[in-house]
């Protein structure tokens, strides 16, 4: 068996995904809590979507059903994914849901999840974790062609391959992370979910990790990214489009550009002017700050 993997070809009509009318609940105590109230979002070929709000509005929850991951007690009670000119029923009911999901993850849908990073076994050299995870997803693949893929990979984006050889302590926070986002494409999904990529790491790492992402999208190795942080300031300069979720709902999509010049909704004006515009009353503590002499207790010295 290659090592090579055809790279997709686009859609014809430019549309990569439609997800429509997702509804989940948690379930299994006193009363069903919703924490996604009939979504629905698009995504162009090559475009990555960028999914914003504010902690608990139900980003994690949405990107679950859409890889198709959802366990108790999340249930996806509706929802449909349109990609590759199928229909997928996203909703997950009973046990059979999960079976009929199966073909679909990590090859339709990939999701990189929130905090991945920290959750990499220590006793575990990333060759063995690479093979793992791809033997996990195709049994047929060899362990000898799960590192091959993976080495073609990190040479074509231009990372070092002796990675491979290093336990997860061995690796600074942002190779971790690029890693992870490597090992969650593997197969080359149509779509990944990338829930919030870059929280965790420091303004270098987080530009080369979307620096990263946007090359893979150049290469075919994804289609499309929906990319999942609470950063604005991140999101707005990696995504073509934002979506604005609050409350389990999406009060507002459109283009990136659009969104941050011209917000409809009072919602998106108040989460991107917090942090695109400062306000007259930040900007002049600001300036207040940077004017005013740094005092010893500033910098920890008493
Ligand atoms: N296992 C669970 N059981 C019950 N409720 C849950 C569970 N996981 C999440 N929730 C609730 O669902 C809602 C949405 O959570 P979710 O994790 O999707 O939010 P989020 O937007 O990803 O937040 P964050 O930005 O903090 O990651 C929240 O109110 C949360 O408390
Ligand atoms: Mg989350």
């Amino acid at each position: 068996m290659s090592t090579e993997r055809p790279q997709h070809a686009p859609s014809s009509t430019g549309v990569l995904a439609r997800a429509q009318n997702i509804r989940c609940v948690y379930g299994g105590g006193e009363e069903d809590f919703t924490a996604v109230d009939g979504v629905s979002i698009a995504l162009g070929e090559g475009e990555v979507l960028g999914l914003a709000g504010e902690s608990g509005c139900g980003k994690t929850t949405l990107g679950n059903a859409l890889a198709m991951i959802a366990a108790p007690p999340l249930y996806v009670l509706s929802g449909t994914l349109e990609i590759d000119d199928g229909t997928i029923d996203l909703s997950t009911l009973s046990h059979d849901d999960v079976k009929r999901h199966r073909p679909y993850r990590g090859r339709t849908v990939s999701m990189l999840p929130q905090g991945a990073m920290n959750s990499i076994s220590p006793t575990l050299r990333i060759s063995s974790l690479i093979k793992d995870v791809m033997r996990a997803h195709d049994p047929r693949i060899t362990k000898d062609e799960a590192l091959d893929l993976a080495r073609e990979r990190l040479k074509m984006l231009e990372m070092p391959v002796r990675v491979l050889d290093s336990y997860a302590h061995q690796l600074s926070g942002g190779m971790k992370q690029r890693m992870i986002t490597v090992i969650s494409t593997l197969q080359n999904p149509r779509l990944l979910i990338a829930d919030e990529p870059t929280s965790a790491l420091d303004v270098s790492s987080q530009r080369m990790l979307v620096e990263m992402l946007l090359e893979m999208v150049e290469q075919r190795i994804m289609s499309g990214v929906v990319f999942v942080t609470h950063d604005l300031p991140v999101l707005s300069q990696v995504s073509d489009r934002l979506a604005i979720m609050h409350a389990g709902r999406i009060v507002e999509s459109g283009p990136t550009r659009q969104l941050v010049e011209d917000a409809q909704h009072p919602y998106t004006r108040k989460l991107l002017g917090s942090v695109l515009d400062p306000s007259q009353e930040t900007r002049a503590r600001g300036i207040a700050r940077r004017s005013a002499p740094v005092t010893p207790e500033e910098v920890g010295e008493r």
